[in-house]
C-alpha cells in the first residue's frame, strides 16, 4: 500500500491493527557515464515497494533527495545541507506519528544519507521525550541500506567481481535498469574500471573520480541481475522490518 495512493479512511483502517510504515529514502546526484541521477532513489523506491507489497506495509512518500555534497560539481545533482536533511526526515516521521504510526523503516539507497538520518532519530526522540512520551509511547526508527544484507554483498561480487565498485556501483545500475528499462544507456566507458580512492569534498571527488565512478565497471550492469539483486533485497529488508515490529 502506498500512502500517496490511499485515502484518509484506507490509512484510518491501516491503522486499526498496524503501526509500521517503509520510508523509502535515496538521491538525486550523478551515478556516472550511464547510471541515472535519480539511480539512489529509483533503487529505493522500488525495493520499499516491493517490501510493502511482501509484507502487506504501508509505504511513505520517497525522500527523492539526499545529502550529496560531493556530487556537486556534476551537473544535475542536488543536495540537501545535512541538517536540513535532518529537518525534513523530523518532520516525516512527526507527522506520520501523530496519526498513531510507531515504526518507521527507511529503506536507503545513499550511505551519505545515513549520518543525517541517525541525527534525525536522535532529534525525533528528544522532542517525543520533550514533549512527554505519553503521545507517542514506542516510536522507532531503523534506517537500513538496500544491499546490507547477506547475500546481496556476495552476489555483487559473484556477479562483478571487484568491479562492483563503491559509486555507481554495477549492481545499484543494475537495480534501476530493473526498475526503469526504458532508461537503460548502453556506452563503452574508458577506463573500464573506474579509479578507487579516497576524496574530501566536490572538488576532490570530480578531479579524482572524473566521470564519477568509484571503483566500478557499470557497464556490466543488466536489468536481469537487477532483478536477482531486487528480489533477494525485497525478502532480507522483509525479514528486517517483520522483526523491527516484533521488537520488545
Ligand atoms: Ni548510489
Amino acid at each position: 500500500m502506498l500512502l500517496h495512493q490511499s485515502t484518509w479512511a484506507e490509512v484510518e483502517t491501516y491503522l486499526r491493527d498496524k503501526n509500521g510504515i517503509i520510508m523509502p529514502i535515496g538521491s538525486t546526484e550523478q551515478h556516472g557515464p550511464i547510471g541515472m541521477i535519480g539511480t539512489d532513489t529509483i533503487c529505493a523506491d522500488v525495493i520499499a515497494k516491493g517490501v510493502g507489497e511482501a509484507e502487506n506495509a504501508m509505504v511513505g512518500p520517497t525522500i527523492g533527495v539526499g545529502m550529496s555534497e560531493h556530487h556537486m560539481r556534476f551537473p544535475g545533482s542536488m543536495t540537501l545541507k545535512p541538517s536540513t536533511l535532518v529537518l525534513v526526515v523530523r518532520d516525516y516521521v512527526l507527522s506520520l506519528a501523530a496519526h498513531g504510526f510507531r515504526r518507521f523503516l527507511f529503506v536507503n539507497g545513499h550511505g551519505g544519507n545515513l549520518a543525517s538520518l541517525q541525527a534525525a532519530f536522535s532529534e525525533i526522540y528528544g522532542d517525543v521525550r520533550q514533549a512527554g512520551a505519553a503521545d507517542t509511547p514506542d516510536l522507532r526508527c531503523k534506517a537500513l541500506n538496500w544491499w546490507q544484507f547477506d547475500p546481496l554483498p556476495a552476489m555483487g561480487r559473484e556477479m562483478f567481481g571487484t568491479a562492483d565498485g563503491s559509486h555507481a556501483s554495477a549492481s545499484e545500475v543494475a537495480v534501476a535498469q530493473f526498475a526503469d528499462a526504458a532508461n537503460i544507456r548502453d556506452g563503452k566507458l574508458d577506463p573500464e574500471v573506474a579509479p578507487q580512492g579516497s576524496f574530501f569534498g566536490a572538488d576532490t571527488f570530480r578531479e579524482r573520480f572524473p566521470d564519477g565512478r568509484i571503483g566500478s565497471n557499470s557497464a556490466l550492469a543488466s536489468p536481469e541481475k537487477g532483478e536477482r539483486l531486487y528480489a533477494k533485497s525485497v525478502e532480507a529488508i522483509g525479514d528486517a522490518y517483520r522483526a523491527f515490529l516484533a521488537e520488545a
